[in-house]
């Protein structure tokens, strides 16, 4: 495989909103704009790659801020990681009101794009160069939304079975309820050269915009009035389109919430061969979620819905599972540092996972963190921000990263140097990647014994100089609820992230970011002597160099 890559993979595009781009009430269409996040994200994949590029997926997208004619688009994307054949690339959109200078995000959204070289051959990409503190931290995290986006279908699938096993509790005796038929709406487009790039492959943004004009009429059919569109779910183009193509879209929609209407839109392709043969090449499906108001300003509610088909009543319960994930989604990507830990739940378990590492990769790459105490091989940190103290503790230990790892990640073998937990237990391991663990405490004299349900999410570098992470927050279990006995807490993040620097030497690094109701213990730690601390890392060295020594 040929190697291509270099490290600019970052494009600016600048529009100003005509009336051409905008709907009838003076605001930049939707499909317009994906066509220019699209267009703006393929151009930097295309500067990293050197070679021609096509969209592969877009993740869930939301709508923040309207723009309207006058004012100034800017949209910046940048190649966030190259894995093999693919790129993340990171879309950041905001509007500026030329008058009043006043800047909002419209949008920050991420896309997959893959190299594709004129020929059958692949190429794979060099790595990004990262520059500064931010890339880094892109880099890291593009590989925990990988991780979510090769997951969704199977996520979807796991939950839509689930529905399924809940059996059929969706009755439609409303006399009010609107058949989905009356929104059924079917569209034919040529694709033409300026749909396409100069190899001839249609633009993901063009299908898109094509995508949101139908899915907007659908909608309509049922509000009467102007859909807004608020968000994309996460899609996949599933094969290649080219200039010459006829693409026909049929969309319906397949299920109402109150203030919000779900379309779906499957795009189908056909050459001339194929449509004399009726042979279609599926491209792609999205689901696009609209609201809708009125000369107010104010959300109008939309009716409810029958589905008329076996098809209909699957794709009705499909846009329940799909608001699910995107409820699930949202909460747990807005985490506040006092919220009490979320729900384990299938529908937000992925974003669980990515929120753990994200946190504990957020926190270690924060600046500002202070000296507080040194060893030879212990090195203690502080970091204040507001009324949040986290701790880092570093310590250099004689043995192979990847050891330390296992033996870190390893929950159950805590006791062994933290003399702080009492017992631990496994109580589900959930894949390799993910477990959950119920912990207790050694009582303080005076207090009752504290205990904790955690998720523990390990992670093994992609390069030798990334570090090997285990990332700790709790969960709720409904299955664990607290007890009288115990005082439940709740670790908002901590973790480890271990560092090669030898064969046979590794340094790691243990975060902890400290909730407001255990600071008095920490600080009293901290200001008494440090001592406390340093003892339990030392501990930890100890065990970490017995155990390395025995294998
Ligand atoms: N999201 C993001 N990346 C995805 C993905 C998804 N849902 N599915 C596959 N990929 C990535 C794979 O991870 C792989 O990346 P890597 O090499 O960096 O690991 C890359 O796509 C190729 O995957 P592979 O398994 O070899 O191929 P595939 O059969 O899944 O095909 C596409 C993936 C995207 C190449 C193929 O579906 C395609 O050509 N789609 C049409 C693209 C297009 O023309 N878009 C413009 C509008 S039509
Ligand atoms: P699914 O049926 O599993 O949702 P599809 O790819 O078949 O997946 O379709 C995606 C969406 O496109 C459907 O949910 C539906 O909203 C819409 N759709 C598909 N086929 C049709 C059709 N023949 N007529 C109208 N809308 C359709």
């Amino acid at each position: 495989m040929e190697q291509r890559g270099n490290a600019g993979g970052r494009v600016c595009m600048s529009q100003t909103v005509f009336p051409a781009h905008a709907d009838h009430r003076g605001e930049l269409s939707a499909g317009q704009l994906l066509k220019w996040m699209d267009a703006t994200a393929c151009l930097a994949a295309e500067k990293h790659a050197g070679v021609s590029c096509v969209t592969a997926s877009m993740d869930d997208i939301q709508f923040e801020e309207a723009a309207r004619v006058g004012q100034i688009i800017t949209i910046k994307a940048k190649v966030n990681r190259a894995f093999k054949t693919s790129m993340e690339v990171g879309i950041k959109v905001t509007v500026q009101d030329v008058l009043t200078d006043v800047e909002k995000i419209v949008s920050v959204a991420y896309a997959t794009y893959v190299a594709k070289p004129v020929g059958a051959g692949k190429i794979e990409l060099e790595p990004i160069k990262l520059l500064s503190a931010q890339d880094h931290l892109e880099h890291t995290l593009a590989i925990e939304r990988r991780r979510i986006r090769l997951g969704y279908e199977q996520v979807f699938e796991n939950l839509m079975q689930e529905s399924n096993k809940e059996g059929d509790y969706y009755t439609f005796e409303d006399e009010d309820a609107v058949s989905t038929e009356f929104t059924h709406v079917q569209s034919i487009e040529l694709v033409q050269p300026p749909h396409a790039n100069h190899h001839g492959n249609t633009f993901g943004g063009q299908i898109m915009a094509w995508m949101e004009t139908v899915a907007s009429i659908s909608a309509s059919r049922l509000c009467r009035s102007y859909p807004i569109l608020k968000s994309v779910s996460m899609f996949k183009f599933w094969g290649p389109s080219v200039v010459g193509d006829r693409l026909v879209f049929n969309a319906i929609v397949n299920n109402t919430f109150q203030n919000s209407v779900e379309v779906g839109v499957r795009v189908e392709a056909y050459n001339c061969e194929e449509w004399i043969k009726d042979q279609a090449r599926h491209i792609n499906s999205a689901f696009l979620i609209f609201n809708a108001v009125n000369d107010k300003g104010q959300l109008l509610t939309f009716p409810k819905i029958k589905p008329t088909t076996k098809d209909g009543m699957r794709r009705y319960r499909g846009a329940i599972v799909r608001r699910r994930i995107q409820l699930a989604r949202k909460c747990m990507l807005s985490a506040k540092e006092d919220k009490p830990s979320d729900p384990w739940e299938r529908s937000n378990q992925a974003y669980m996972s990515y929120s753990n590492v994200a946190a504990l990769t957020h926190l270690a790459a924060k600046l500002g963190w202070e000296i507080t105490s040194t060893l030879d091989d212990v090195k203690i940190w502080t970091h204040e921000e507001g009324d949040v103290l986290s701790l880092k503790v570093e310590m250099q230990v004689k043995i192979p990263s990847r050891l330390a790892f296992s033996l870190l990640s390893d929950f159950t073998l805590r006791q062994q140097w933290d003399k702080h937990v009492l017992t631990c237990e496994v109580l589900q391991a959930v894949n390799e990647d993910e477990k959950i663990y119920y912990v207790t405490s050694v009582p303080v004299t005076g207090h009752k014994p504290r205990d904790f349900v955690i998720l523990v999410s390990q992670r093994q570098p992609c390069k030798p100089s990334e570090p090997y992470v285990v990332a700790v927050k709790s969960v709720t279990l409904t299955s664990v609820p607290p007890s009288p006995g115990y005082c439940r807490s709740e670790i908002l993040c901590a973790g480890f992230q271990i560092y090669s620097e030898s064969n046979s030497n590794c340094t790691v690094c243990y975060f902890n970011q400290v909730a407001s109701g255990l600071m008095p213990y920490l600080a009293a730690n901290l200001t008494g002597s440090s001592k406390a601390i340093e003892d339990i890392a030392l501990e930890c060295i100890k065990f970490l160099e017995r155990e390395g020594s025995k294998s």
